[in-house]
């Protein structure tokens, strides 16, 4: 029997130091040895948000303990593997670039192929890891830093479907947290909140709701809730405030995801069609359930990865790093570290005012 690759995947984008070991069984299905993340949350709470240099620093304190660890609990020795694979883009270039250069540095002493991984590629492909998947699909990619409909034709063939025309939902999540006086990140914590709320309290916008095809738009409602926030004196109003929020965004998702199921019927003619939600706000668990009942109503499979898949991760990236291993689509080593990469190259920029929809 052929050796079976053994792909090390390395992930620095944004705040979390992550390295995962992955190779195949003998049925060609993906098998994670290991998954060691490190966040670091700790160090960007007081500050409320993601500082690109205290990231950076951290990265390099960490990455080579924590690929060592990857290495370790894998149960290999770093002289068997076959590539390693970085992310690198888009993300913090700061970032991007140390775990781009250990990757690299790496790959060159093992002599081995070196692969630069799009981070939204891991995204896309992560419910991979568990569940098999064929192409094409449809992907809703909801994390801290990009939302967007994308159809999946194949290994790196994206059309994007719509996408954020300014703040990414996860964004949303955490600065209605912020608002609410929840520390940094306060998207899980919303979810929490919601659950002892009344829903129909406030009455938020929803931004494009109305046009725009599966575009998506959240920047007003953060100014909705800001304005509420000012006259809100109880817990129990901060609790109808988080319930109204979930609420809104639960609804806005089944409109934008009824016209991004058209926008997909109408490019891929098939008799098995799949609805994958990846990124940090699939893990939500009140939005997977109000998207699983509207896939069973629209006869799609749905597909969620495990939750540790959902946010930042290396598994991830290995996964994708195994994909382009096995049909040799290696990178150079001067590959740079790209903070702005879009999956499909041919979308249109739909970011900031005077966007046309
Ligand atoms: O994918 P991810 O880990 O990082 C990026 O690539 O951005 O996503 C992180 C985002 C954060 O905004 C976080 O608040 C949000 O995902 N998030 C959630 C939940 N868990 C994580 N938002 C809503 N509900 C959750 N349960
Ligand atoms: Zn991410």
């Amino acid at each position: 029997m052929s050796k079976k690759p053994l792909i090390l995947g390395i992930e620095s984008s944004c705040d979390e130091t992550a390295a995962s070991i992955i190779t195949e069984n003998k049925q060609g299905n993906p098998v994670v040895l290991s998954n060691i993340i490190s966040s670091q949350i700790k160090i960007h709470k007081k500050f409320g948000g993601v500082v690109p240099e205290l990231a950076a620093r951290s990265h390099v304190d960490k990455i080579d303990l924590i690929v060592e660890k990857a290495v370790k609990e894998s149960g290999k020795q770093i002289q068997e593997l076959d590539a390693v694979a970085s992310t690198a883009g888009p993300g913090l270039i700061v970032c991007l670039s140390v775990g781009l250069s250990f990757g690299k540095a790496l790959a060159s002493s093992l002599r081995k192929p070196f692969i630069a991984v799009n981070h939204l590629e891991g995204h896309a492909l992560s419910p991979k890891i568990n569940s098999e998947l064929n192409y094409p699909y449809l992907v809703l990619l909801i994390s801290g830093g990009h939302s967007q409909f994308l159809s999946v034709q194949g290994l790196g063939k994206y059309k994007r479907l719509g996408t954020t025309i300014d703040d990414a939902l996860g964004e949303a999540f955490d600065k209605t947290a912020k608002l609410l006086g929840i520390e940094f990140p306060g998207g899980p914590q919303i979810e929490v909140l919601a659950k002892k709320g009344n829903p129909n309290k406030y009455n938020l916008p929803k931004p494009i709701f109305y046009k725009g095809g599966c575009n998506l738009s959240f920047a007003g409602l953060k100014t909705a809730i800001l304005k509420i926030t000012k006259d809100i004196k109880t817990q129990e109003e901060k609790f109808d405030l988080a319930a109204s929020f979930q609420k809104t965004i639960e609804e806005i998702l089944y409109k934008k995801t009824r016209i991004a199921f058209d926008a997909f019927e109408k490019i891929n003619k098939l008799q098995k069609k799949t609805f994958v939600v990846a990124g940090g706000v699939a893990a939500n668990n009140s939005i997977r359930s109000m998207l699983i009942n509207l896939c069973k109503e629209k006869n799609y499979q749905s597909i969620f990865p495990p939750i540790e898949y959902c946010g930042d991760n290396a598994a991830m990236i290995a996964m994708v790093g195994l994909e382009k291993f096995k049909t040799k689509q290696f990178s150079d080593l001067d590959f740079p570290a790209k903070p702005r990469w879009p999956l499909d190259k041919d979308a249109i920029f739909l970011k900031g005012a005077g966007v046309k929809l």
